[in-house]
């Protein structure tokens, strides 16, 4: 039956008119109200999401385990208000990040700054704004951190970005635990060592701890596992050699979600719980106080509280070739096909029990013939112009990177709760896009 379809997620269905609903609310409504391009997000699971992580880590690592929102999924201040009234830390990789987060108001001793580039400004802005934890990325930003900490009157608290060795299997572009990474300093070389020998001579600043991430669209517990075991190993020797404990851990982010229905589905709760007796039972062999740990999930606390919709323009058929449905967005919008070829389930919205008899690429609207949201897509042989198309799960990197090539204006956010909507980032305007223009 048509009607009990079940989707990639508990909060996509189908009502009595044939629409695409979201958490509820009837899809092709919210495009008559607000125009397409949208991304609409549903609060309710970004909150659902948010307390699986922090309940689970407080109840099984005793209260000493936390979660941090990696906020560059998707970065706007209404959600910084919900991180913050969530009690999620979060992490942030730029001085627009840690703007957009104070100015909603978010509690920045919460937060844990990243990124492999800090400029003296970004350190200086970060500090100013009291972010409570740096994530040095290598010796140069120690040293920076150093200088705008003493210069603030400071003691700066900061992790060390350790690259295990790990290759998680994933996209190579999200690839970013191995020894080669642009990130971090890796146990392998020696380096993790030497950074730590030199975080530890400096006077303005606090060693709490390690962090690493292995990598994005993880399936599997095995990785976590076998991060947690090789950073506390590492954790060990730098106790015995140099004398000095961690007292956090941070494993980072990259638990996957469905983005196709042949996708697995993590059961969040279970993996935390299965690293948790890891990171138990390696911390008693290795004699070390369990750290306090955190996570870092990004994509699995907004993907798939995401979905964007279009309007469909033109129906171009190439016989015995190719069929294009051209959608009002594209690149701009979402730009992770044209980038890497990612998936996406994509639905005709207001046919939803009509018969999928014919397959077409969505086709954004830009001058790039790469401009593709995804291809072969089953679509009713009935699509025509006016028809509503919605891409699903695309909570996560989709507004975080839209961007305004051809002076396309950025897509407004609906947030949808209770079956009520509110606009929480308002449509761009062409005046929006020709501010800066002298
Ligand atoms: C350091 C760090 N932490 C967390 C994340 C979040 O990863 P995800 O969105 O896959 O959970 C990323 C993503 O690239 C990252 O680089």
């Amino acid at each position: 039956m048509l009607k009990d379809r079940k989707f990639i997620c508990e909060n996509v269905s189908v009502n009595g008119e044939g629409h695409l609903c979201f958490s509820g609310v009837d899809v092709t409504t919210l495009a008559k109200r607000y125009g397409t391009p949208l991304y609409i997000m549903d609060e309710s699971r970004i909150r659902d999401r948010c307390r699986i992580y922090r309940e689970t880590l407080k109840k099984t690592f005793d209260g000493q385990a936390f979660a941090a929102y990696a906020s560059k999924a998707a970065s706007f201040k209404e959600l910084y208000r919900i991180m913050a009234s969530e009690n999620m830390y979060i992490d942030v990789v730029s001085s627009g990040e840690i703007y957009t987060a104070a100015a909603a108001g978010f509690p920045m001793r919460n937060a844990f700054f990243h990124s492999n580039n800090k400029t003296d400004e970004d350190v200086r802005f970060a500090i100013e704004n009291g972010v409570g934890y740096f994530v040095a990325d290598n010796a140069e930003e120690l040293k920076a951190i150093e200088r705008e900490a003493e210069k603030a009157g400071i003691v700066q608290n900061v992790l060390l970005r350790i690259t295990p060795g790990i290759d998680p299997h994933t996209f190579a572009a999200v690839t970013t635990g191995k020894v080669d990474s642009k990130f971090g300093s890796a146990i392998q070389t020696g380096q993790a060592k030497e950074i730590t020998e030199l975080a530890l001579t400096k006077k303005h600043i606090t060693l709490s701890g390690y962090h690493c991430h292995v990598g994005s669209q993880v399936f599997s517990v095995d990785v976590y596992t076998k991060t947690a075991e090789i950073m506390l190993n590492f954790i060990a020797n730098i106790k015995s050699s140099l004398g000095f404990s961690a007292q956090i851990l941070n494993l980072g982010g990259g638990f996957g979600v469905r983005y196709l229905p042949t996708d697995p589905e993590v059961d969040i709760e279970k993996n935390i719980i299965i690293l948790s007796e890891k990171i138990k039972t390696s911390c008693a062999a290795l004699g070390l106080k369990v750290p306090t740990i955190i996570l870092e999930p990004g994509r699995s606390i907004v993907a798939d509280a995401g979905m964007t919709v279009y309007t469909v323009g033109t129906v171009k058929k190439i016989p015995d070739f190719v069929n294009y449905v051209s959608v009002d967005g594209g690149m701009t919008d979402n730009v992770r096909y044209a980038m890497y070829k990612a998936n996406y389930t994509l639905l005709t919205a207001n046919k939803m029990n009509e018969a999928l008899t014919m397959k077409a690429n969505i086709a954004g609207r830009c001058c790039e013939s790469g401009d593709v949201i995804q291809e072969h897509v089953p679509v009713p042989a009935s699509i025509k112009r006016g028809d509503i198309i919605a891409c699903l799960t695309t909570g996560a990197y989709n507004y975080s990177m839209a961007s305004n090539y051809n002076r396309l204006p950025r897509p407004p956010i609906v947030m949808i709760n209770n079956g009520e909507s509110r606009i929480a980032v308002n449509r761009e305007t062409f005046s929006d896009i020709c501010a800066l223009d002298v």
